[in-house]
């Protein structure tokens, strides 16, 4: 709810960083905090995932990718109530989220031409703004004029520690999926992970999730 003292924001925050950093969760948070719209731009690579999946496509044949991601409809709710995907219509929020999508999804999202087309999806999402979005480059390439523009980091065990404890798997196991994600995500020729060089880092290692979402708000209100 807008009140007098605290105006819906209007403008676009972009969060970056590797996962296990709780981007996810505070930039929904966020989003409710701010009134805003919230965009999870891994969601729409993991939809994309799971269509190249289906379509039973080698996932390093970047030509075939791309023509089965080019017939998708991907549709993603910016809701941070109400959050969901849809692949050809159909919900696909736990398919996206599955061990064989999370294993596919830097091979698909290292495509340059499926990026150019998420790309140019999460732009005319963002539209006028009133937005929070996460994922890797929305700094650097989707909408290098956010403000603020947040680089979320945090140390290595504690990523793990956090993904093990959502997904309730073995923290060796996803400190290994983790690194091996990171390793592509930052080294694939396509608008790589990176932190640009006007981004604000925030370090999540010590804090947790409302403190975060503070220091965030603050940055959003200052950026105004
Ligand atoms: O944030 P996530 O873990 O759901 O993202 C899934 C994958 O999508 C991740 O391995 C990297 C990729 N991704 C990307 O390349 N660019 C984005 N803007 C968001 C995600």
């Amino acid at each position: 709810m807008s009140t007098e003292s605290s105006p819906a924001f209007t403008g676009v925050v972009a969060l970056d960083g590797p996962s296990g950093t709780g981007k996810s969760t505070v930039a929904r948070r966020l989003a409710e905090r701010l009134d805003a719209r919230y965009l999870d731009t891994g969601a729409m690579y993991r939809a994309a995932t799971v269509a190249a999946l289906r379509a039973g496509v080698g996932l390093d044949d970047g030509v075939a990718v791309t023509r089965v991601v080019e017939t998708a409809e991907i549709e993603i709710s910016t809701d941070p109530g109400a959050v969901s995907v849809l692949l050809d219509g159909e919900p696909v929020d736990a398919q996206i989220r599955s061990a064989e999508t999370t294993a596919a999804v830097s091979a698909v999202s290292a495509v340059p031409a499926v990026r150019a087309q998420l790309v140019a999806a999460q732009r005319d999402l963002i539209g006028d703004g009133g937005i929070v979005v996460e994922g890797r480059d929305i700094g650097s390439v989707v909408w290098p004029s956010a403000r603020p523009k947040v680089y979320l980091t945090a140390s290595a065990e504690a990523r793990a520690a956090r993904r093990a404890g959502e997904l309730q798997a073995d923290v060796a196991a996803i400190a290994a999926d983790i690194a091996r994600r990171d390793g592509l995500d930052s080294s694939r020729a396509a608008s790589p992970l990176t932190q640009s060089a006007d981004a604000v880092e925030l370090d999540t290692t010590d804090l947790d999730i409302d403190q975060v979402v503070d220091r965030l708000v603050e940055l959003a209100h200052a950026a105004k």
